[in-house]
């Protein structure tokens, strides 16, 4: 075998987004309410949780009808809509090989059970491709992204449905034939292990009136994976060449000591992050699992055919978001950790950022093995990155040397897990461009090379300005990860 001893010529190096959180627009060219729709903003002091995205049928509610009066930073974005031209012609000066965005669903079938698509809609999306065509980036397109039209949670309860794997795969479909000649790059669900954090944000699941809970979310997961699978089928049909991917938020967590009891629960906390991928990749449900659903009474209800289709469609690629690593403990003792929606202990060896995610580059390398180990499929980064508060200086300027320390030590690590013999096929950075925070809503937690002269109450110009990381990203694609 060849070991690769850099990045391969054709690393895919780029950014990625979520339409929700970039494009605004949210009720223009015919599009209809999505869940993200439904987030208000909520001041930091005034949050009652760490997150404030899950939320009940009662406020979704008070929300159509007025009776909840608010912000919601996610339906204005940072007007993409209307600046994509401008916006990816920073990212061809940057080099971009590829430009992870997601289709919002509710552009397409504006209430999700349509029985025609928004023409409207699919135009932005040929826009927006061909653009990126003509400076030669590579879309990279996730299907549902926490964008889940709200109509189907209001008549279906979104994913908790069957019903919802049909709506999907229609959608699917047409999003295929449509963009045939100019994606080939896919993912189904973003971070799909978001659905038993927050049933809502993963998929437009209410889970306030549920008796079983986890029987709802692992249901709704279910539908979930089946639908992956056929959209997995689908894609390879229509698109010859296509690659279609899973993505998860991969929390690789450590044990916080070498008590037996520590590692066996690190090991279960790892489990319970990989069935995800687990199941896109080896097609079918881990063993483990079994376990777990009888504990918790949890009894899927499947259909006579959805084992062969799992089985028959598994991914090209895997796909994961890496922030950070958690550290695991089965003592009360010990501070916790922070993360957008994930925790465990404080692990003494790592620094964090300033929302307290702790900052693991070798991690990277450590997770990456794993995952390479676990499925030797290829394996995409397909975001990672640091949300920081940037200072703009008297003449402009942003000096973001913490962004650039950031990625270095990441990049610097997955070149060592490629030399470990990882088949890596691309890294888009989080954010390239400052977006809409997916926890908080905030404008000040800031991903970007490029800045976007907005704040947290949505006040700002929208004007965008280059950091200094925006010079240095420039010079890592130019160099192919050579110069950093
Ligand atoms: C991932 C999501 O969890 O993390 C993104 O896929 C999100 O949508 C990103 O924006 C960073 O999280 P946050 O909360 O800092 O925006």
């Amino acid at each position: 075998t060849k070991i690769n001893k850099g990045f391969p010529a054709d690393f895919l190096w780029g950014g990625a987004t979520a339409a929700n959180q970039l494009e605004g627009a949210y009720d223009v060219d015919g599009k209809g309410l999505s869940s993200a729709d439904m987030v208000a903003y909520v001041p930091k002091d005034k949050r009652t949780q760490d997150h404030a995205i899950e939320i009940s049928s009662e406020r979704i509610q008070q929300i159509l009808s007025g009776e909840f009066e608010a912000r919601f930073p996610k339906r204005e974005g940072i007007d993409f809509y209307h600046r994509y031209k401008e916006d990816i012609a920073l990212f061809a000066e940057m080099g971009f090989k590829v430009f992870r965005l997601s289709i919002n669903w509710a552009r397409i079938f504006p209430n999700g059970d349509d029985a025609q698509p928004n023409e409207a809609g699919l135009q932005f999306y040929d826009n927006v491709f061909d653009e990126l065509h003509k400076y030669g980036i590579e879309p990279l397109v996730t299907l549902a992204h926490y964008e889940t039209p709200l109509g189907l949670t209001l008549k279906y309860n979104g994913w908790a449905s069957r019903e919802v794997v049909g709506f999907f795969t229609t959608y699917a479909e047409t999003v295929f034939k449509r963009y045939k000649d100019k994606v080939k790059y896919w993912i189904t669900f973003n971070e799909i292990n978001m659905m038993t954090l927050s049933p809502f944000t993963g998929g437009g699941v209410v889970i306030d009136k549920s008796e079983n809970k986890l029987q709802t979310m692992y249901q709704a997961l279910h539908h979930q994976f089946v639908a992956s699978a056929l959209a997995t089928k689908l894609v390879h049909e229509i698109i010859p060449g296509s690659q279609m991917g899973c993505m998860l938020a991969r929390m690789e967590s450590y044990a916080h000591t070498c008590n037996p009891e520590d590692v066996l629960k690190n090991q279960q906390e790892n489990q319970m992050n990989l069935y995800f991928t687990d199941v896109h990749a080896r097609g079918e449900y881990p063993r483990y699992m079994q376990r777990y659903f009888d504990e918790n009474n949890v009894v899927l209800h499947v259909e006579a055919d959805d084992a062969e289709t799992l089985r028959n469609n598994t991914v090209d690629y895997v796909a994961f978001s890496y922030y950070m690593t958690l550290t695991v403990s089965t003592s009360p003792e010990g501070e916790r950790a922070e993360g957008n929606l994930f925790g465990g202990v404080k692990n003494p060896y790592l620094k964090a950022s300033d929302w307290g995610w702790q900052i693991d580059p070798i991690g990277l390398r450590v997770m990456l093995n794993t995952m390479y180990d676990r499925y030797r499929k290829p394996l995409f980064i397909v975001e990672n990155g640091l949300g920081a508060y940037d200072k703009v200086e008297a003449d402009g300027s942003i000096h973001d040397t913490y962004r650039i320390d950031y990625h270095r030590q990441h990049i610097q690590q997955m070149k060592e897990a490629i030399k470990d013999g990882v088949e890596l096929i691309g890294y888009t950075s989080w954010g390239p461009i400052d977006l809409v925070s997916m926890s908080t809503s905030e404008m000040s937690k800031r991903y970007g090379f490029i800045y976007v002269d907005l704040d947290d109450e949505g006040n700002g110009s929208l004007a965008r300005s280059r950091k200094d990381s925006f010079h240095w990203y420039k010079e890592v694609i130019a160099s192919n990860g050579e110069k950093l």
